[in-house]
């Protein structure tokens, strides 16, 4: 699985957001592929978090591609204006009011990337469905709303069986994981074949954002070479 090209998109939910745009650069820098934004409604899940207008105001600061996860309830209401401000995919999940079939064909429509995500208790096979219309799946590894929780083991069989059937349905739909990713459960989502992985406290509660991003990649890390090119 290590032939893999992973991409690495830190979750701002972790960043100093008295300085975002700072905060967006920095991981940029770092050798982010995209950022990936959390945006919650306090309905779908008990936490706000942010609305199209910072989306809007961070995109000025880089064209790294913007990961935008929708925790809300109503993601028709906001497809339009999320796109608008500089989403390159956006994420919802199945469990919304909305329907799914409508909110993938806004979507589209709008020429943004698609996914869908997944809470931990719904059942994976309610994704089916849906895998072969799908630029991304993201089965969550935490009950989705707030950063910095205990990734949950049992993502990883999820993982595996994702992966099963995008391979029989011959679709390219890529495995995105979110939550509790860090150095220790990163080479096990990418072994059962996740290839998007999200990361907050891994990687803004980091020393070096630089260093957590490749062994979050699994790449080595040459301590000499690397302390060589910081100095
Ligand atoms: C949780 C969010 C995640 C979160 C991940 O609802 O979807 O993106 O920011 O944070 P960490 O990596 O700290 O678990
Ligand atoms: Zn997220």
């Amino acid at each position: 699985m290590s032939d893999r090209d992973i991409k690495i998109a830190p979750s701002i939910l972790a960043s100093d957001f008295s300085r975002l745009g700072e905060e967006v650069c920095r991981v940029v820098e770092a050798g982010a592929d995209l950022i990936h934004f959390d945006v919650m409604d306090g309905h779908f899940v008990p936490n706000i978090t942010m609305g199209p207008q910072l989306i809007n105001s961070i995109k000025q600061y880089t064209d790294c591609p913007f990961d935008v996860h929708f925790m809300i309830s109503h993601p028709q209401n906001f497809i339009d204006e999320f796109a608008d401000a500089g989403a390159d995919f956006i994420t919802f999940h199945i469990e919304i009011e909305d329907s799914v079939e409508d909110a993938i064909d806004m979507v589209k429509a709008r020429e943004v990337g698609v996914g869908i995500a997944i809470r931990p208790k719904t059942p994976i096979s309610t994704l089916f469905p849906y895998l072969a219309d799908l630029d991304l799946v993201l089965p969550m590894s935490v009950e989705p709303g707030f950063g910095g929780q205990k990734f949950i083991m049992a993502t990883l069989d999820k993982i595996e069986i994702l992966r099963k059937k995008i391979s029989e349905l011959g679709c390219g739909t890529l495995i995105e994981v979110d939550g509790g990713v860090n150095s220790h459960t990163a080479p096990l989502v990418v072994d059962r074949g996740a290839t998007v992985l999200v990361a907050g406290t891994a990687i803004f509660n980091s020393e070096n954002p630089r260093d957590a991003i490749r062994v979050l990649r699994g790449e080595e890390l040459n301590t000499k070479r690397d302390n060589n090119w910081d100095v």
